[in-house]
């Protein structure tokens, strides 16, 4: 979810809307903001994507007001309905509360509440919340107390802001485990869960901690926890600027990612190299030495970045030697994983915020493992509770499926296998110069593949109507292969599943039939025999009636006889070329979403940043 507070001389309206606008990306089940008014709380809600809240207050606009709340929801409890959206307003009309999380503890709350006689309007959890904090407040506690009071007894993880009708200057706002950074303005203040809400006001930020209370004046602020002891906050300067998260021409934030991906990928290896070409990566606050006592690296992520990881492991096992596992981090957290101080983790995700991962991360430091976060969002929570981080400085991603994300984390994995390959000695400098050389010609090969994909888009109109899409490779291949069926599920809703090609022939190529399209992944030529393996996989779906789509590199004549069609790639070497493969299959995918008419950058049930486990 998406949740903005405002408290200045601004028309609060304005300012909630358009921060809502800017972090619709984080849910888009319904929209809401309060304010308060000369004669208390008012209040719009509306289920579906925040242009329904827009409507209802272009009929039925909200009183001028200095201070409100606002918020757009990614359902957890409770179908996304007018009733289920944010704000909630307790029963008395007194407090007005959005949250972003999950409740766990709600239903005992809610009993509780139920039994002394409160009405509940919805089926959240966020109610509970609501109802428990106007209870307090009855009883004659100040909101910033109640919040405090409230949040002591809820379990899970949540940010709250509450206002109350009786204080028109004043914001609480409570968090554990989820987002919430404050802008600090002049003569005004805000709390949002990330500054993309507000850097059009201002771009003086505050990052809190955990288990924290603020209260939030137009002049100032001050943080408590939750029993009431002072904390302080950590200032800092956002130099994100507004243009770059705006779609700037192209029809999608997704497609306008895609064809940044060089500029992405440039930026990711930028600076990396010192005066002496050591590669340096001053993030990595792990002495070389501990490094150097690493017995097993396991890489834990979700969604695409989890792909990202399997790419990494062909490189990192490949450069350094040491195993490397990689795991679904909600898989990972709950199966009592194998983690020693010996132990590195990595963990890899473009929003900092994916609860799957972060109780991961925790799970290893309290087995004693070091943590690296290989991450997209400055001071986001992964990061900031990992013992090391690797910025990939792909800028902000808006499109729900990852794109530049993927791209990156991959480069930034490549980093890290090199800089441990040259911490433990397992590559010699200029094995590892040679290698960072190619890398650096990756962001131009990218940009050839984007300025060929006419092509794509005469195939996307082709298959657009197909009712199944098979996407083949092996070694690194495999990976891009699940990678390209994934886009095809989350945007355009089309059943895709990604094989290892030589594993298709024990099961999955029941599934071939006439006429499927199976695109496959071919690797460079002259690498041990999988070149001339995969190309006999596509001569066994071909013969069994698939129609196929060779990714293959340039010059490559073998697989011709085979191909129904051929999607050329620069040359690289084996272990880079999903910085390749992957771009035609973004494309495609987008291609497909948009011919199908769907909404490409918010896809149905997906959210950006999932912030609940
Ligand atoms: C969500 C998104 C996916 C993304 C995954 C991991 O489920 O819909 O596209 O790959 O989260 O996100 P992260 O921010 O951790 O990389």
């Amino acid at each position: 979810c998406g949740i903005i507070g405002y408290v200045g001389p601004r028309n609060a309206q304005n300012v909630l809307v358009d921060a809502l606008r800017r972090m619709e990306y984080r849910g888009y089940d319904s929209a809401g903001i309060a304010v308060e008014a000369d004669d208390g709380l008012v209040w719009r809600k509306k289920a579906g994507k925040l242009t329904n809240l827009e409507a209802e207050l272009a009929e039925h606009p909200v009183p001028e007001s200095h201070l409100g709340i606002g918020h757009t929801r990614w359902a957890t409890h409770g179908a996304p309905t007018d009733a289920n959206a944010h704000p909630h307003v307790s029963a008395d009309g007194r407090v007005a509360l959005i949250h972003n999380g999950i409740i766990e503890n709600f239903a005992p709350l809610r009993a509780e509440l139920e039994a002394q006689g409160v009405a509940f309007l919805s089926q959240t959890d966020s109610e509970v919340a609501a109802q428990l904090v106007a209870r307090e407040i009855a009883g004659g506690a100040g909101l910033a107390d109640a919040m405090r009071a409230v949040s002591r007894r809820l379990e899970g993880a949540f940010t709250l802001v509450a206002i109350d009708a009786h204080d028109p200057d004043l914001l609480v706002a409570s968090r554990r485990n989820s987002p919430l950074v404050m802008g600090v303005g002049e003569g005004e203040m805000f709390v949002a869960s990330d500054v993309a809400a507000f850097i059009e006001f201002t771009r003086e930020a505050v990052e809190m901690g955990q288990d924290v209370v603020v209260e939030v004046r137009r002049d100032g602020w001050r943080g408590t926890d939750f029993e009431g002891n002072e904390v302080e906050g950590k200032p800092y300067h956002v130099d994100w600027d507004l243009s770059a998260a705006e779609k700037g021409g192209y029809d999608w934030f997704m497609r306008k990612e895609i064809y940044e991906q060089p500029q992405a990928v440039s930026d990711t290896l930028l600076g990396r190299f010192d005066a002496d070409r050591q590669l340096t990566l001053d993030e990595i606050r792990i002495a070389p030495a501990e490094l150097r006592s690493i017995d097993k690296i396991v890489i834990v992520a979700c969604g695409t970045a989890y792909y990202a990881g399997l790419v990494a492991k062909y490189a990192i096992e490949h450069w350094t030697r040491v195993p490397c596992e990689v795991e679904i981090a909600s898989e990972f957290r709950y199966r009592d994983p194998i983690i020693t101080p010996r132990t590195l983790v990595v963990t890899i995700s473009q929003s900092g915020e994916t609860a799957d991962t972060l109780m991961a991360v925790r799970h290893a430091r309290e087995q004693g493992a070091k943590v690296i976060a290989i991450c997209n969002t400055n001071g986001s929570t992964i990061p900031r509770e990992s013992d090391a981080v690797i910025y990939t400085h792909a800028g902000p991603e808006i499109g729900v499926a990852s794109t530049k994300g993927f791209l990156t984390q991959v480069t930034a994995c490549y980093l890290l296998g090199l800089y441990l390959a040259q911490v433990r000695g397992t590559k010699f400098g200029d094995e590892i110069a040679t290698i960072m050389a190619e890398l650096e010609t990756m962001p131009a090969k990218i940009q050839q593949v984007l300025d060929g994909t006419e092509d794509l888009h005469a195939l996307a109109r082709e298959l657009h109507q197909v009712p199944s899409v098979l996407f083949l490779g092996r070694h690194v291949g495999y990976p891009v292969a699940l990678e390209g069926a994934l886009k095809l599920k989350e945007i355009a809703y089309l059943h895709a599943e990604g094989f290892p090609a030589g594993e298709l022939k024990h099961g999955p190529i029941a599934l071939v039939e006439e006429g499927i399209p199976v695109f496959v992944v071919v690797p460079p030529q002259g690498r041990d025999q999988l070149h001339d393996k995969v190309i006999s996989n596509i001569q066994e779906v071909r013969a069994r009636g698939a129609r196929t789509i060779v990714l293959v590199e340039e010059g490559d004549a073998e697989v011709e006889p085979y191909a129904d069609k051929l999607i050329r790639l620069p040359k690289a070497s084996t272990l880079l070329q999903p910085l390749l493969a992957t771009v035609p299959l973004q494309i495609f995918a987008c291609e497909v979403a948009t011919l199908l008419g769907h909404d490409v950058d918010q896809p149905r049930n997906l959210a950006k940043s999932v912030t609940v486990e």
